[in-house]
């Protein structure tokens, strides 16, 4: 097929990658739904995919089970020294690992098509938004992509002929002998994965698995590793947080971005429903937001993805109605569980399903004493689809952010929510935040970091990351957002929620507002600025008031406790590594909660 570009270090690339993995045939992707649907069809014939009765154009995949999650392991950035990348990442010498990985990627597309799929993170040509090629032998990423990201001609139109693109190669790293037949998820064994980010040459080479972040190499890979390397040589932000537009009963906006860790609730948050009258809140985006600061001296956020890639067990009407919406039609299901009438379901779903097909491809019931669903069992749907998608979520200007929110996974210690006192202390509370572990991450003492959910996915050294922040509210100023830590997670000694979260989250959104507003002043604490009891909106919320002190209870001896934890995670970064101006905060703290 004739390239539909003129652009000559693009069809040099291509012809680059053409040559070393050898596929039988290289396809240009145009985005087109006709596309879309020739492809779907291709894999339904195959047995890859299967569609679904109960849900229109939409399909259900069963991956390889080695091949169901992101592979932290086997995801490394290849900065030119070790200090570069930092204590949280996976450092390897970049020219060693590209000599390994050519030899891996040499007639690693035998027997299959390889895909160009042009792509913008961002609306197409806001000023905020990256064109990029990801090229890939494996259709189920094209469809995923066709969801996740804009694919297509006017991508490459936008490119030009001398325009910039950043190449992202993936293949699934199977090739097939003549005559081989193909299986429904080829992969490589773990070994041989490779998910490759080499920042300063503004390249990643993903090599072994078809799954999520590990091959939408738009998402975790772009968006957030290589765009946070990027964004802190031009001054703005990559981060990994959903974004929402709150509107008051006086019809007043505010724009509120929050980082969560991976599985701590941000597509649940980004949906909200809340529960108080007369508060509305619309979806931006429910993972990554990139933020720029616009000719108004604000930080101004867009979501450079155009689809939702969701953990579905646990979504269901009653934890996240708008998700449930969503799926009804033209999505992608991944590790579900097929029922007898057609449809998927999952653990937690809140719908009856007697008997099915598990992930696995077996016979399943209630009673077979293994999970239906994988617990990392995924939706693709489009972002367009969702009822409460706020208007302006592709205004390629962004929305300006008025509010921050940290937080993580905390059954004990960390109260429902706390402000922070100053722009510095607010990247301190973010810079040290803390998940309990889940079964994918044990660490030390049970505790595991993670700086601004960016533990996975901050492009290098996260002590640089830490001073990006502050030369951040430097040059923001008094426009700067206000930063807030929230923790919907507690728990009392009898195992019980203190919380009811979701919808009820909105009134602690709506405290934050009246903060922003100057109408309430809340309480100080050696954590932070806390709401004094009466300021929490509780109306028509059945909740204990022991439970509402409890939740805002200040325990400083548990603080205390974990004082080793964080002096031993700072000292991670290496002597004399960590700015200044946080150990400042550290030492201030210390202070604060009598240490
Ligand atoms: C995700 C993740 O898939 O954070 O969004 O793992
Ligand atoms: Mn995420």
């Amino acid at each position: 097929m004739e390239a539909p570009t003129k652009n000559k270090k693009l069809l040099a690339w291509v012809e680059e990658v053409r040559a070393m993995c050898k596929p039988d045939k290289v396809y240009w992707c145009d985005g087109s739904k006709e596309e879309y649907d020739r492809l779907m069809q291709e894999m339904v014939d195959a047995g890859a995919a299967i569609p679904l009765k109960k849900r229109p154009n939409s399909f259900l995949f069963r991956s390889d089970p080695t091949d169901v999650a992101r592979v932290e392991d086997r995801t490394y950035i290849a900065s030119p020294t070790q200090d570069e990348a930092g204590p949280t990442n996976n450092w390897t010498e970049p020219v060693a690992l590209k000599e390994t990985m050519k030899g891996l990627y040499d007639g690693c597309m035998q027997g299959r098509t390889m895909y160009v799929i042009p792509f913008s993170m961002g609306p197409v040509g806001s000023p905020i938004s990256k064109n990029a090629i990801e090229i890939s032998d494996s259709a189920y990423v094209v469809v995923n992509q066709d969801i996740m990201t804009r694919v297509g001609t006017a991508v490459l139109e936008n490119i030009g002929e001398d325009g910039e693109f950043i190449p992202c190669l993936h293949t699934v790293g199977a090739p097939l002998q003549p005559g081989e037949k193909d299986v429904p998820w080829p992969c490589a064994p773990i070994e041989k994965k490779y998910i490759s980010h080499f920042p300063q040459d503004n390249l990643i080479w993903s090599f072994g698995s078809g799954y999520g972040g590990n091959a939408l190499l738009g998402k975790k890979c772009l968006a957030l590793r290589l765009a946070s390397a990027i964004a802190r040589r031009e001054g703005w932000m990559a981060e990994h947080m959903l974004i929402l537009r709150l509107t008051s009963p006086e019809g007043k906006r505010y724009h509120i971005a929050a980082a969560f860790p991976s599985a701590c609730g941000k597509t649940n948050l980004a949906m909200l429903q809340p529960t108080i009258d007369g508060w509305k809140c619309e979806c931006i985006g429910d993972d990554i937001a990139w933020m720029k600061i616009r000719p108004d001296g604000r930080l101004h956020a867009i979501n450079p993805e155009a689809g939702f890639f969701g953990v579905a067990p646990g979504t269901s009407y009653s934890s996240n109605p708008m998700a449930m919406e969503t799926i009804k039609e033209n999505s992608i299901f991944t590790n579900c569980v097929l029922t007898d009438d057609g449809d998927i379901w999952w653990e937690d779903m809140e719908m009856p399903c007697d008997h099915g097909i598990d992930w696995k491809g077996r016979e399943w019931t209630p009673e077979s004493g293994e999970k239906g669903a994988h617990p990392n069992a995924r939706f693709t749907t489009p972002a367009s689809q969702c009822p409460v998608i706020c208007p302006d979520w592709e205004n390629p200007d962004g929305v300006p952010i008025d509010i921050f929110v940290f937080g993580g996974r905390r059954t004990k210690v960390m109260p429902l929510v706390h402000e922070a006192y100053d722009w510095d202390h607010g990247v301190f509370m973010g810079g040290t935040a803390a998940s309990e572990p889940t079964a994918a991450a044990l660490d030390v003492k049970g505790l595991r970091r993670d700086p601004m959910a960016m533990k996975p996915f901050c492009g290098y050294n996260v002590a640089d990351y830490f001073q990006h922040w502050f030369n951040m509210g430097d040059k923001l100023g008094d426009k700067a957002p206000r930063i807030f830590y929230v923790n919907w997670f507690r728990k009392n000694d009898d195992g019980k929620w203190l919380w009811p979260g979701f919808g009820e989250n909105a009134r602690v959104l709506k405290w934050m507002c009246e903060r922003v507003d100057g109408k309430v002043k809340g309480v100080e604490t050696p954590l932070g600025r806390m709401p004094a009891a009466e300021e929490l909106d509780l109306s028509g919320l059945k909740i204990d008031k022991a439970d509402v002190d409890e939740l805002l209870r200040v325990d400083t001896d548990a603080l205390k406790a974990e004082l080793d934890d964080l002096d031993s995670y700072m000292a991670s970064f290496g002597e004399g590594r960590v700015p200044e101006r946080m150990m400042k905060q550290v030492a201030e703290y210390k202070k604060r909660i009598g240490a």
